[in-house]
């Protein structure tokens, strides 16, 4: 089947009070591992292309296999670029076929952020791409992304920001963080419930890798559509490649990663779609 936007897929979430994941997408063999996770688990799936992947210059490498497994896909599959700040990246991904984008002016004041907001909304709304926006900006490194500002979210920013903003979508930091977290994460249940009090669109949880599963279920039952992971899928590869490396069988090392990557991402679905 085409591409499905982010948009649809989300509000199916919204329909079954459950979550769809947003996994990022570094090569063939992980790409195939979460696949097949998605589709035993019958769960649509976004997949993401992050700027440490376009930074190697596999931005439309990437984008034509997400493609190429949307046509052969049985569940619903997202083209999104994740995390960009820049407005002729986020116009170049839409000409590559992107069904969604993320614009993450979280970084610069939230004037800029609003005003850029809007103008990355028009432009994809356009050409039928969906947009996630983001406000308090996550903690953590990721893709070469360093925040060390505090992160939680400001309830009058959001209020402010989805008055004006259409986005489809939007990330808010509740003290979630980019990468493996040094602590047990606090998460500020009461300022996501707040968002989705004041109408928030679909909400957004980033930084999924090591969030506890009990954390993960009562952010979903507020109302989290969208979890991002990365770094575990990423671990998990080199964890599947390291157990099979002696292995003088090539295929079979990547054939070992690519199962440790979907035994890694039937995991989350399973705590996403609420089973
Ligand atoms: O945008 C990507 C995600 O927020 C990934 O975060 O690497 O901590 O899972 P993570
Ligand atoms: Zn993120």
């Amino acid at each position: 089947m085409a591409l499905t936007d982010l948009k649809t897929v989300l509000d199916m979430a919204e329909q079954t009070k459950t979550a769809i994941p947003a996994f990022n997408i570094d090569s063939i063999p992980a790409t195939e591992g979460l696949m097949e996770a998605a589709e035993a688990a019958e769960c649509p799936v976004i997949l993401a292309i992050g700027q440490a992947a376009i930074k190697e210059g596999r931005m439309a490498y990437l984008a034509d296999l997400a493609r190429r497994v949307a046509e052969s896909s049985r569940v619903p599959v997202v083209l999104h670029l994740d995390h960009s700040s820049s407005y002729e990246q986020i116009v170049r991904a839409i000409g590559l076929g992107f069904s969604s984008v993320m614009y993450d002016g979280s970084h610069g004041a939230f004037e800029d952020n609003l005003r850029e907001s809007k103008n990355v909304v028009r432009t994809a709304h356009a050409a039928g791409v969906s947009v996630e926006c983001e406000l308090g900006a996550i903690l953590g490194v990721e893709d070469g992304m360093k925040h060390e500002r505090p992160n939680l979210v400001d309830l009058n920013e959001v209020r402010a920001f989805i008055a004006e903003v259409d986005c489809d979508a939007l990330a808010v930091g509740i003290g979630n963080a980019h990468g493996i977290y040094k602590s047990t994460p606090n998460l500020d249940f009461d300022r996501l419930q707040a968002c989705r009090d004041m109408g928030a669109p679909h909400l957004v949880l980033h930084g999924g890798s090591g969030i506890p599963e009990d954390m993960l279920r009562r952010a979903i039952t507020i109302g989290i559509r969208k979890i991002n992971v990365a770094t575990e899928l990423r671990l998990a590869y080199l964890e599947g490649l390291r157990s099979a490396i002696t292995s003088d069988d090539f295929y079979a090392v990547l054939r070992a990663a690519r199962e440790s990557v979907r035994a890694t991402a039937a995991d989350k679905i399973r705590i996403f779609q609420g089973r």
